[in-house]
């Protein structure tokens, strides 16, 4: 098992450049199997969970040539021989929901195992399946598997155009139904549809397949079904969440950091947040950020986390170390999620002072962290106490990195890169 050792106390500076975003790049992945075609993807980041999402394809009998060098995948789904989602392969990676609404789409059945829930939620999918519902798929759920067809009854060959109104606006609900419906006979409409910059991503992706899809950026998406789609090649947008993670880092101890490919636009409440926090930053460009920590402790301030373009719930335990040190008490409130405080325990261990109270943090900031060993329970935890062990004195020893690494490509040497004093043990 592999581990990261931190020695706290360095100041960051020189310059970070942001991979591709993982929560576009799985579900361009998925959306390759809408055509027979192929498909190139470039900037696809190097992370576990794409290599999840490959194996998951050629499960299926895609095949997929990945060049990881140049971040580059190339898709072949013309051979696609069998529609059916293992278990092994979805437990070890949620979005493999993702893969129904495009087989469902092209060959009007799919089996796949249902996700289940993990460490941050029970991550339902019911919304997924009433939208498939809608347009005239059944499903039965059976050993652990979710099969799903087109009802005969309902017209057998393809799915029907319906109007979807979601309860939530659930990204990966919004992503699998506009799948299904690019291919669907007639128009499908999505309300109360997410609008995170990934599901505008996805929207541009399947438009350059030959998918007539409007109200990119709005909360209602309207999709006219077509006949066939064909191959592309698309790049996919920057992450935003990974740039949050280094402008926070560098919030906390930083000066003059340059984040390359940062989207400051799909970053706004965040960038606000952070300067309510008291940190500098500096846009230098459309996709580049300058930032420095505070001259003096930063100021407490009060988050709530909600659906995009609310505060991103994958920043929330980020932030939070940020306002673990900050002057004054602060209160983080979790919305998406109902168990996204796993990490506070960890940060607590290193001195930190936050309460949990049902869906909310009190978080009173203290003077300074210490180093300690420490866990990561998820990913988005995991990063969070990488950054508590950059501002800790002493030694923090992070374990269960694997967590991390399914979203972020090579933080410990991006961060070394920025003169952080970080080493991957055994
Ligand atoms: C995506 O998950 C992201 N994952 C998550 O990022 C992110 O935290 C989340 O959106 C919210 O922004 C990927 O894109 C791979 P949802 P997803 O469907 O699609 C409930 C990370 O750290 N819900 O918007 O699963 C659900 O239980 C990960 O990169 C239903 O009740 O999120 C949750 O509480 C973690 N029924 C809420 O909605 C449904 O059918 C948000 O879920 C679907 C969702």
């Amino acid at each position: 098992m592999a581990g990261f050792i931190i020695n706290g106390g360095k100041t960051l500076t020189g310059r970070v450049i942001i991979d591709g975003a993982k929560n576009s790049a799985l579900k361009l992945m998925a959306a390759s199997i809408l055509t027979g075609g192929r498909t190139r993807i470039s900037n696809v980041p190097i992370i576990e969970d794409v290599l999840t999402m490959a194996e998951m394809l050629q499960g299926l009998g895609v095949k997929v040539r990945a060049d990881q060098k140049e971040k580059i995948l190339e898709i072949d789904s013309s051979n696609i021989n069998n529609p059916e989602a293992s278990y092994e392969l979805v437990r070890k990676m949620r979005a493999s929901i993702l893969v129904a609404g495009p087989l469902l789409a092209r060959f009007g059945q799919v089996k796949v195992a249902i996700p289940g829930g993990c460490n941050i939620g029970s991550r339902q999918i019911d919304l997924h399946l009433k939208g498939f519902e809608s347009m005239g798929a059944i499903y039965s759920i059976e050993h652990g598997y979710i099969n799903c067809h087109i009802s005969r009854s309902k017209g057998g060959g393809r799915l029907k155009g319906a109007v979807i109104d979601l309860d939530f606006p659930s990204r990966g609900a919004t992503e699998n139904i506009m799948m299904a419906a690019v291919l669907a006979d007639g128009r499908t409409i999505i309300n109360n549809a997410a609008m995170e910059p990934e599901i505008d991503d996805l929207v541009k992706f399947l438009i350059s397949m030959g998918a007539d899809i409007s109200g990119q950026g709005t909360a209602s998406l309207t999709i006219e079904g077509v006949d066939c789609l064909s191959g592309t090649d698309y790049s996919v947008m920057p992450d935003s969440i990974e740039a949050g993670t280094y402008i926070a880092a560098a919030g906390m101890c930083g000066s003059d950091v340059i984040i390359e490919n940062a989207r400051h636009e799909n970053l706004e409440i965040f960038f606000l947040k952070l300067k309510e926090i008291g940190v500098d930053i500096d846009v230098v460009d459309e996709n580049t950020v300058k930032v420095s920590s505070p001259e003096k402790r930063g100021r407490a301030t009060n988050v709530s986390t909600l659906p995009y373009p609310g505060f991103p719930t994958d920043l929330q335990p980020i932030i939070t170390v940020l306002l673990s040190t900050a002057k004054g008490v602060s209160i983080v409130t979790e919305n998406v999620f109902e168990n996204r405080f796993m990490y506070i325990d960890e940060l607590n261990r290193m001195g930190a002072n936050i309460k949990i109270d049902g869906h909310h943090t009190v978080i009173d900031g203290v003077e300074k962290l210490s180093g300690a060993p420490v866990r990561a329970f998820d990913l988005r935890a995991g990063a969070a106490v990488v950054l508590a062990g950059l501002i800790a004195e002493g030694v923090t020893e992070v374990s269960d990195i694997f967590h991390i690494q399914r979203g972020y490509s090579d933080i410990a040497g991006k961060l070394k890169g920025l003169g952080a004093d970080i080493r991957v043990v055994k």
